[in-house]
């Protein structure tokens, strides 16, 4: 039976949409019925899995002095830079849907997306950096919610299109920073905000770095597998915008179908992408992508292991189930 994240983790999804809601609702700076207050209110209620708050309150579960309204506000915030970050990409990929619905760059305009997706930064910057302030109880990673990374990790991609010689290292590099390293620092800083050991707390890194890499590749071959009606694309639509993906740098090891693969461009009649992907679909590729994020997500249950004196390893298990596709 489906067993969904929120539920095992115990955690009301209403309390945590209440508490991103509330960064904005009472931001004394900005009317509430501004504009910038109804497009965040709209795009929060869009939908979404809260996957990376989640990941904040299991961290504090880790920690022997929890203090609730700032772990609950250290959630919202990583909501915000998600959010924030998905909206800048859909201007970058010149996407017109997020989940289901008009993406904002679409309804405001590119100006009027990036001054909400501007916004929503600055103000997570500016709560973690009064909370890091704080540290006569707690001494916090400021590194806290890794948008740097997120910027790093968006620029390889970009600067990389169609870059058939994408090594293996630089795949993973650009999965780390992209997608690893919000999760990872989501569950680090929760940890923090509860008085965690720092060893706990890196460990606790460590683990949701590796499952935002597995996450992150299973993503990437579920853009071959599944289909067009489920994705709301093509498939095989990342590499039509020339992205080298795990499974290309794998279908690129094999001789017979490499060439073909080198001679897509951003010119390449549709047609024959078509059967680049089709081959690609065929090839052993997507299966030694599965292999390597079960990998990862094997080093991540040894990290569970060695947190099992925590009652909240079983948490980092709900988690690792829900990411290893078991539940989902
Ligand atoms: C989704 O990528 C995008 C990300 C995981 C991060 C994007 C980061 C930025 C645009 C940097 C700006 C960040 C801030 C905080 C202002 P995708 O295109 O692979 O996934 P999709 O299919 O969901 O669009
Ligand atoms: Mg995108």
């Amino acid at each position: 039976m489906k067993i969904k994240l929120d539920d095992a983790l115990g955690i009301s999804l209403r309390s945590v949409d209440r508490e991103i809601e509330n960064m904005v609702k009472y931001d004394k700076d900005v009317p509430r019925s501004s504009e910038l207050v109804k497009s965040i209110l709209d795009l929060v209620r869009s939908g979404g899995k809260r996957v990376r708050p989640l990941m904040v309150i299991v961290g504090s579960r880790f920690g022997p002095s929890p203090d609730e309204r700032k772990t609950w506000r250290l959630a919202a915030a990583a909501e915000f830079i998600h959010a924030a970050s998905l909206i800048h990409d859909d201007i970058i990929d010149d996407s017109p849907v997020r989940r289901g619905q008009k993406a904002l760059h679409i309804k405001l305009g590119v100006n009027g997306a990036l001054h909400v997706g501007n916004y929503m930064s600055a103000r997570v910057i500016e709560l973690i950096s009064a909370y890091s302030a704080d540290r006569e109880r707690y001494v916090y990673d400021l590194s806290s919610l890794a948008t740097t990374q997120l910027c790093l990790g968006e620029y390889q991609q970009l600067s990389h299109l169609f870059d058939y010689e994408v090594t293996l290292e630089g795949y993973l590099e650009k999965s780390k920073n992209k997608t690893a390293q919000l999760m990872a620092t989501c569950l680090k800083i929760g940890a923090q905000s509860a008085g965690a050991d720092e060893s706990v707390a890196d460990l606790l890194y460590s683990f949701g770095e590796k499952l935002g890499i597995a996450f992150q590749i299973r993503d990437d071959i579920l853009d071959f597998t599944q289909s067009a009606e489920k994705l709301g694309k093509p498939a095989g639509s990342d590499l039509r915008k020339g992205q080298v993906t795990l499974p290309v740098l794998y279908a690129l090891r094999n001789e017979r179908l490499a060439p073909s693969i080198r001679a897509i461009t951003a010119d390449t009649p549709p047609a024959i992408t078509d059967e680049v992907i089709a081959a690609i679909q065929q090839s052993g590729a997507l299966k030694e992508s599965e292999n390597l994020s079960a990998r990862y997500l094997d080093e991540a249950q040894d990290i569970i292991s060695r947190l099992s004196r925590y009652p909240a390893h079983r948490d980092l298990q709900a988690l690792l189930n829900y990411f290893g596709g078991r539940d989902n």
